[in-house]
């Protein structure tokens, strides 16, 4: 089992543990006192809650998936944490993908004007990327993600022996983020994911673990150096605003999201080479190769080809209108050279439509 420790500018910490039967160990981070109650992803329930001992109990299900981010399953979980006693130092724990976290996130920054957090993430996605960094929230009809609020987990425990249930289509969703935050590292994490290809589409813990250990790093290191999402933390955002408009465009949960972050990313690589920003031109081709190898579309009419959806230029650029981190006209976040990434670049007219007309 990894163990380590992120500190948080804002004060306070989140251990994390990661490796095979992780969950048995989470007794650990639950004070005695103040009570306890586990928000769990319906469908991760049955698969895996036992594996938590008698913290499975009491336990909340919520609908599986993108379905529990809504306000009824927000006031369900918090009428739940009162009717279970729990006081202001008492823990709620999270278990399942994302989704379900971001919900238990939320419900316990409010709880009580916010109570401790533990989460046990059980897709790639969320133990690379949803479990850290302190954000929460719930989508509205007019978008995603409209209502949250910050929170960091006191402790994340990922057990790897629950992703060898996640569906293809959902481990490939994570190696999407996972190739997304290796272009932001840099090379020694981007030649580990080249080399441990194979090993990774077959979801070996061995493979998985030091590159779920280097992402999660990576991330409270960019999040620490911007909690609130003012600036720095935007190169998280690499791929997203195409991404978002995909998403969007095949119907929200038609797609898993790593698999749009993943055509994001070749997209955002082949913008910056079209506008002389990208430093390392064969990293566009290095790119589309890998992911390739780790099962996820590597470009856009690849993607066109598997959804059978048309994903219409004019209705992608206004989708990425729309994408939430427009402010005063469409800005990207560009890959300069691996490891390297731009903030705030303006693609210049009639760059975008070309690219994404089906070739
Ligand atoms: N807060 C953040 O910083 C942050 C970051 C990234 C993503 N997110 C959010 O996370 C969500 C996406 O997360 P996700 O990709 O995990 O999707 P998800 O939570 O919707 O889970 C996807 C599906 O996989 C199933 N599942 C999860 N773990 C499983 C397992 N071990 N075995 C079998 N089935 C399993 C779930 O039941 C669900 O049907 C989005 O709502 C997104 O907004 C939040």
């Amino acid at each position: 089992v990894i163990e380590f420790k992120l500190q948080h500018r804002s004060g306070g910490a989140t251990r994390v543990q990661l490796g095979a039967g992780a969950l048995s160990a989470v007794a650990a981070s639950i004070p005695p006192s103040g009570g306890r109650a586990l928000l769990a992803d319906r469908q991760v329930a049955a698969l895996h809650a036992q594996r938590l001992g008698e913290l499975a109990e009491p336990r909340l299900e919520l609908e599986a998936g993108e379905a529990c981010k809504s306000f009824a399953q927000l006031e369900r979980a918090l009428e739940f944490l009162a009717v279970q006693g729990l006081e202001r130092g008492g823990t709620v724990l999270s278990l399942g993908g994302g989704a379900a976290l971001d919900l238990a996130g939320l419900a316990a920054a409010l709880y009580m004007r916010g109570i401790a957090l533990v989460h046990c993430p059980t897709s790639l996605l969320a133990m690379v990327d949803a479990a850290v960094g302190g954000k929460a929230a719930i989508n509205l009809a007019a978008g995603k993600n409209l209502a949250g609020a910050f929170h960091h987990p006191r402790a994340v425990y990922m057990d790897s022996e629950t992703l060898r249930s996640l569906p293809p289509a959902e481990l490939a969703s994570g190696l999407g983020e996972v190739v997304k935050t290796a272009l932001i590292a840099g090379e020694p994490l981007y030649a580990q994911l080249e080399r441990e290809a194979p090993a990774l589409v077959r979801a070996e813990p061995a493979a998985l673990e030091p590159v779920i250990e280097a992402c999660v790093r990576l991330k409270a290191r960019i999040v620490a150096s911007d909690e609130r999402d003012l600036g720095p933390r935007q190169v998280l955002n690499l791929g997203h605003t195409f991404a978002h408009a995909l998403e969007r465009e095949a119907g929200y949960g038609a797609l898993p999201h790593g698999i749009a972050v993943a055509v994001g990313l070749v997209l955002a690589l082949e913008t910056s080479a079209r506008m002389g920003v990208l430093r390392e031109p064969e990293l566009a081709p290095r790119t589309a190769a890998l992911l390739e190898r780790l099962g996820l579309p590597a470009s856009l009419d690849a993607l066109r080809a598997r959804c059978a959806c048309a994903f219409e230029p004019a209705a992608l650029l206004a989708a990425m209108a729309h994408d939430k981190k427009a402010r005063g006209g469409l800005r990207l976040v560009l890959p300069v050279a691996l490891g390297e990434i731009a903030r705030e670049l303006a693609p210049p007219p009639g760059l975008l439509e070309a690219l994404l007309a089906p070739r």
